[in-house]
């Protein structure tokens, strides 16, 4: 098992875990936590992870060297791209899947700019998703009462000919609990009527329980990020608050990629096996 593509892993199980990562250690305990799960997962390396190292190269050759030698399939995936040139500059790298995010542009823009992303992509054989429908909270304002309509779903998927498609069900971004009440009525209606896997988006905030319902409502990509980062950093806090002499980081960042590593496979054996 190694690296893989995005319809690879997602034909795999009942619904593909996607893990946000800021730093080499988050992959490496995504890719643990999916070797304990036994489960693929994909390494997520979002726009803004990209800005905070100031480029994309050493974060994304770390990522796919890390699926190289996994033990089971790793995607590799660019996360939240408004930036072409990035989305260009992923597919040259060998990155086999990539979100463009054009939400938050007008309507018609968001179509015509997917669409042209699309089609350079396929010639690359690379996996598109694209967001219909803003999840939003990237910024700190959440938009709990934004919703994707099916039929526009249905439309924008033609439209653009992407692989699939992000939509707007009752998550925000960012939450740092997990109390968002999502709306598995909708998602079941555009699952009938979108011919695309979906993808929710900020997970975080959806306690289990949701994060099951909404797979069985049909998503089918699950995108967690804020969750597991605080995960590790609260490790890596308690062993510094434990240890206030310590130098060595590997003491603080070891345990944390241990405990984020067991958090990543209890949350795909609930996404991807249906264990509660
Ligand atoms: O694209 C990334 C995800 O939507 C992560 O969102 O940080 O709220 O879990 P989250
Ligand atoms: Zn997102």
């Amino acid at each position: 098992m190694t690296l893989t593509t995005m319809s690879e892993a997602i034909g795999r199980v009942r619904a593909v875990g996607a893990f946000n990562l800021v730093q080499l250690e988050m992959a490496e305990a995504i890719v643990a936590g999916a070797e304990q799960a036994g489960c693929p997962a994909i390494l997520q390396i979002s726009q803004n992870a990209v800005r905070f190292h100031g480029a994309l190269t050493p974060l994304a050759l770390a990522a796919l060297a890390v699926a190289e030698r996994a033990a089971v399939p790793i995607v590799v995936h660019l996360d939240h791209a408004t930036d072409e040139a990035l989305i260009d500059e992923a597919i040259a790298l060998g990155v086999p899947s990539v979100m463009y995010d054009g939400a938050h542009l007008p309507d018609e823009e968001n179509v015509a700019r997917t669409a042209a992303v699309a089609v350079r992509a396929h010639e690359a054989g690379v996996w598109v998703e694209a967001e219909l429908g803003e999840v939003g909270g990237k910024d700190g304002a959440h938009a709990p009462g934004v919703r994707t309509d099916p039929e526009e779903a249905a439309r924008f998927v033609a439209a653009t000919g992407v692989d699939a498609l992000a939509v707007a069900v009752g998550s925000s971004h960012a939450m740092r609990t997990r109390e968002a009440a999502l709306d598995e009525g909708l998602i079941r209606r555009i699952a009938e009527s979108a011919p695309v896997p979906l993808v929710l988006h900020g997970s975080s905030g959806v306690p289990d329980a949701g994060l099951d319902g909404a797979v069985l409502a049909g998503m089918r990509k699950i995108n967690i990020g804020t969750h597991i980062g605080a995960v590790f950093t609260r490790t890596m806090r308690e062993r510094l608050i434990a240890d206030p002499e310590l130098v060595d980081p590997r003491k603080c960042v070891a345990p944390a990629r241990e405990a984020t590593a067991d958090e990543v496979s209890r949350l795909l054996r609930l996404i991807s096996l249906g264990e509660r």
